[in-house]
């Protein structure tokens, strides 16, 4: 699980996505400021943007973080080595559309975290603060400065999944604004490399780019355009077919990837065409009893459990969808 993991973050592209595409459902208002009420941290903090020479001193607290947390809560770790956790900075903070925030103490470098602004609505994360640092409101404020961000460009809503076994990061995130929306399960295996009949899967192509964002705007109310176009750019995007007519797609089948169906049988398609899932599995709202089971009887194993949360706009989805890490 934890080499994939950082493995699967490098099939991002470095190219630059499209500039954000801001759903034109009405209500999809920006973010309001009164969503959360910034607090002091205890201790004396600066915070600046990321750069390229961060690598390597994010990649060792990113791993030291995530390694302390997931032992405390006896899980695997998430980083193989604070090398590989390193390789994952260098590459976010290289991305144009990753928005890197670094926090220092007493000028030494104590933690970041991330905007992923690829799509209309913005992702958080990763975020991790040096464990001898932690508990003293560096957390909140590397929370606060991304969530101000977005507000400034007056996106409509931030997300982010949540690890189901964090305590504090559930009650950090809530109050901050961010809502529960769906329970996630964290699924990996080997997919069942099965066809659907009537649900034609194949490799999306540029000229898919309309249909797929048309189906996440069906589902959603917002589509997710930069994400798409990167992943038929690297090649990892499919898309499903019924009579001809597209009906759902995967910016790839794994942790960092998305897919959206207009049925739950569009998913099945998907995920039983995909050669692999990437990272450590795929995040199936686990309230789709029947997308869960299915995965199940077709021998993926549940690894853990996660959590949607959101700011801003959302709606219920109308259709089926698999989450990525970031929403
Ligand atoms: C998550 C993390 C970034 C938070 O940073 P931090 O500096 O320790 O957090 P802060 O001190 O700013 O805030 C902690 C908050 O949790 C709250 N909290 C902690 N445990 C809690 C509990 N059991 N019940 C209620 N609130 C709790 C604190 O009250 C505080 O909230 P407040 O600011 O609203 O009072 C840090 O702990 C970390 O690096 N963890 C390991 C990596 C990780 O889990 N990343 C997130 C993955 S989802």
């Amino acid at each position: 699980m934890s080499a994939l993991l950082v493995l699967s973050f490098l099939f991002f592209s470095v190219a630059a996505a499209p500039a954000l595409t801001l759903p034109s459902q009405a209500g999809s208002e920006p973010l309001k400021s009164q969503h959360f009420q910034i607090q002091e941290p205890t201790m004396s903090l600066e915070l600046r943007d990321g750069r390229p020479d961060d690598a390597t001193v994010l990649g060792r607290i990113c791993f030291e973080a995530f390694k302390d947390i997931a032992h405390r809560h006896h899980f695997p770790e998430d980083f193989p080595s604070p090398e590989a956790a390193s390789g994952l900075m260098s590459f976010l903070l290289g991305h144009p559309k990753f928005h890197a925030v670094v926090a220092e103490a007493g000028g030494q470098v104590i933690g970041g975290n991330y905007l992923d602004e690829r799509s209309a609505i913005a992702g958080v994360g990763p975020i991790f603060i040096d464990p001898a640092a932690q508990g003293q409101g560096a957390g909140r404020r590397l929370m606060e400065v991304v969530i101000a961000r977005a507000q400034e460009r007056g996106l409509p809503g931030v997300r982010l999944v949540q690890v189901g076994y964090n305590n504090q990061t559930l009650c950090l995130y809530s109050r901050l604004g961010f809502q529960v929306r769906e329970p996630l399960s964290l699924i990996n295996g080997t997919p069942a490399r099965i066809h659907i009949s009537g649900y034609d899967v194949r490799k999306a192509t540029a000229g898919d780019t309309d249909a797929c964002n048309r189906v996440c705007r069906e589902v959603h109310g917002h589509d997710r355009a930069g994400e798409v176009d990167e992943a038929i750019r690297d090649g990892s995007a499919t898309v499903v077919e019924r009579q001809g007519r597209i009906t759902g797609y995967a910016t790839s089948i794994g942790f960092f990837a998305h897919a959206v169906g207009e049925t739950t049988e569009d998913l099945k398609a998907l995920i039983g065409a995909a050669d692999q899932i990437t990272g450590p599995g795929i995040l199936v709202p686990t309230r789709n009893h029947d997308l869960f089971t299915w995965c199940l009887d077709h021998k993926l194993r549940l690894v853990q459990q996660m959590t949607l949360m959101t700011m801003g706009f959302y709606q219920d989805p109308t259709g089926a969808y698999l989450s990525s890490v970031l929403y």
